[in-house]
């Protein structure tokens, strides 16, 4: 098994309002309108402690089953504390986990499923494990919505010299390679979208957006430091165009200056992303 990227419960706990405000409640609602009334099972990939699940659970149909799918154990543990959430007509949900690797994803581990759901996911995702995820939904052929995969678009205000070459390393972070698994980052998005529609699935996109500000200021300032940090190690690492060394002495002034920019509530990020749901023709 490739070694697990740990992914901190207390980010998810951070970005989860934020998560809730961006997804697509169009695309939720139109979701749930291709969903039998009866009972549904729901197959929530990297899952992490389940925010898509809490998120989703109340606009669509009960009874529901959710089955977390997530390499990380300890994170869907953390799904099934507290009250479960409940389903349109106000029933708790059922919460099942599964612990395991998306590249060894096949069709039988989302046997039953009604829908497929993922958030946040897309782009840390190698193109194997893409492929093995649209391979398995395609053939149980339950529809999938894919929520917040970043896009790598990025706009700071106010705008600064320094913004398009840290958005560029940073990109280029997101698509490195970590104990030999390369990374897929912004592509995986329109990746993904090609995968269903050669196999003949309709993809609906809705352009998607984090909005950071001084409402809430330690998710900007949380979200700053690993954008920033992630340009700088990129900066010293990269090769060809990810490589930059100049950046790397820049960066901690323009970290001091955003921040102090933030500590006045001057500052706003907004960080692109897409919302994809693929259906059966
Ligand atoms: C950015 S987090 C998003 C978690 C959750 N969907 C949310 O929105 O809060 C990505 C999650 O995917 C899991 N993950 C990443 N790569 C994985 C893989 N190859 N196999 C299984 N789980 C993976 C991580 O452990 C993590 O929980």
């Amino acid at each position: 098994m490739s070694e697990v990227i740990e992914v901190s419960g207390d980010w998810l706990a951070l970005r989860e309002a934020e998560d809730a405000r961006a997804r697509s409640r169009v695309l939720a609602e139109t979701t749930a309108g291709l969903l039998p009334a009866g009972p549904i099972s729901v197959h929530d990939l990297g899952s992490g402690t389940g925010s898509m699940m809490r998120w989703l659970a109340p606009i669509l149909p009960g009874p529901q089953t959710w089955t977390l799918h997530d390499w990380n154990a300890e994170l869907t543990a953390r799904a099934a504390e507290g009250a479960p959430p409940r389903d349109r007509r106000g029933e708790a949900v059922s919460i099942r986990t599964r612990t395991g690797e998306l590249e060894r994803l096949e069709a039988h581990d989302l046997a039953g499923a009604s829908l497929v759901t993922a958030s946040a996911l897309l782009d840390v995702l190698t193109e194997a494990e893409l492929r093995a995820i649209v391979g398995a939904c395609v053939a149980v052929g339950a529809p999938s919505l894919l929520a917040l995969s970043v896009t790598g678009e990025v706009e700071l205000r106010p705008a600064d010299p320094l913004d398009a070459r840290i958005s560029r390393l940073f990109n280029a972070h997101q698509q490195r390679g970590v104990d030999g698994r390369e990374l897929l980052g912004p592509k995986a998005p329109t990746l993904v979208a090609r995968l269903f529609a050669r196999a003949g699935w309709r993809v609906e996109r809705v352009r998607t957006e984090w909005r950071l500000d001084a409402g809430d200021p330690r998710l900007l300032e949380a979200w700053l430091d690993g954008w920033v940090e992630a340009a700088a190690e990129q900066s010293a690492a990269g090769t060809g165009a990810g490589r930059d060394p100049d950046l790397h002495r820049e960066a901690a002034g323009y970290r001091r200056l955003r921040s102090a920019q933030s500590r006045r509530g001057d500052l706003s990020a907004a960080v692109a992303h897409v919302d994809l749901l693929a259906v059966p023709r």
